[in-house]
């Protein structure tokens, strides 16, 4: 037997109404999103990473403003979703002590290395594209101030996808050795972004709950599917071989078969066993403490325009 507070909600929530930060909500409802926001932040921020490593790397000064625009968008859309996590009552310092301390997750994909070149292709390509296909559905997720950023943010992962494409394509088309560079980023990085998607839908633990309150709008698999499908033809246009050896198009289905997920990878990596795990933190804790005395400096410069103020 549902309150009348819930019933409430859940009417709006069929009804295809936002639910907005001064709304009742289930608790359950709330720590779900919190979760959620919270680790897509995280996400975005560690994302940074790999590519940064490239920054004095990129082979010439176009390729280089356009690396640094997309990085620095990243940085922009973890802290749109910092915000929209903090509409729901937790603050940002707690978040950042449960991402340096290991509780809360980042998606499993910037655990891995960047070791060449075509590698900013195969991340803008793959990992944003992968990243599209779910937000372009969170647009619709029903709380507002989640729902408003990916809308923000889905523009601007469009041209990072395209910045990724366009790498590929001049790789692909330069000497051998630069098309095998870029088969061998595709390699590697194809299976992971098929993994960013997250566990099957029968294995995931907050899909039934998430899709009833519309937080998510689509599943893990059909997620997926979509990104296995529209990516076939992006490999085909490039010219290069498919890392999936049993990819098929099903007639009857409408979509690629494809081949089964490595989840014993996936897990190890989300505990903390990949490649990079540990370097992606101590990288960011470092970084936030050398960061403190501009939040120092900052709380000090509004501190005494507040007493100014009040004089
Ligand atoms: N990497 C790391 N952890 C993952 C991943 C992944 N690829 N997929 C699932 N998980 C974790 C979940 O966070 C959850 O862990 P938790 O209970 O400790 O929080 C657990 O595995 C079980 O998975 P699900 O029940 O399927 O979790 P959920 O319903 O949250 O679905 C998904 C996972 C699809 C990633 C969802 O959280 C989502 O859509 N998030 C928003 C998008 C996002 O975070 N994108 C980040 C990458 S894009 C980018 O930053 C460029």
């Amino acid at each position: 037997q549902l309150s009348l507070q819930e019933q409430q909600f859940m009417d709006k929530i069929k009804a295809e109404e936002k639910i907005e930060p001064k709304d009742w909500m289930p608790e359950k409802y709330r720590k779900n999103l919190i979760r959620q926001i919270s680790q897509h932040a995280h996400s975005e921020v560690i994302g940074m990473q790999p590519e940064g490593n490239f920054l004095t790397r990129a082979p010439s000064l176009r390729r280089k403003a356009i690396l640094l625009s997309k990085i620095q968008d990243e940085a922009g859309h973890g802290l749109y979703l910092y915000s929209a996590a903090e509409t729901l009552g937790i603050s940002r310092d707690e978040m950042i002590e449960a991402l340096q301390s290991g509780r809360a997750k980042y998606a499993s994909i910037f655990n891995y290395p960047a070791l060449t070149w075509a590698d900013m292709g195969a991340i803008g390509w793959l990992v944003d594209g992968a990243a599209i296909v779910n937000q372009v559905s969170l647009q619709r997720t029903s709380y507002g101030p989640y729902s408003r950023g990916m809308i923000r943010i889905c523009k601007e992962e469009s041209f990072h996808q395209r910045q990724g494409y366009d790498i590929m394509l001049s790789l692909v088309n330069g000497s051998p050795e630069q098309k095998a560079m870029a088969q061998d980023a595709l390699n590697r990085f194809y299976w992971p972004a098929l993994m960013m998607f997250g566990p099957h839908d029968s294995e995931s633990a907050h899909s039934a709950k998430s899709m009833e309150w519309k937080i998510k709008r689509e599943t893990n698999d059909d997620l997926r599917q979509k990104f296995i499908d529209q990516t076939a033809s992006q490999i085909e246009f490039l010219g290069l071989e498919h890392p999936d050896k049993d990819l098929k198009w099903n007639e009857e289905r409408g979509h690629y078969d494809s081949g089964e997920i490595d989840w014993e990878e996936f897990h190890n990596v989300i505990a903390g066993n990949g490649h990079c795990n540990r370097q992606r933190l101590e990288h960011h804790i470092k970084a936030h403490q050398e960061g403190a005395w501009v939040r120092e400096a900052l709380a000090a410069y509004n501190a005494k325009k507040q007493a100014k103020h009040t004089e």
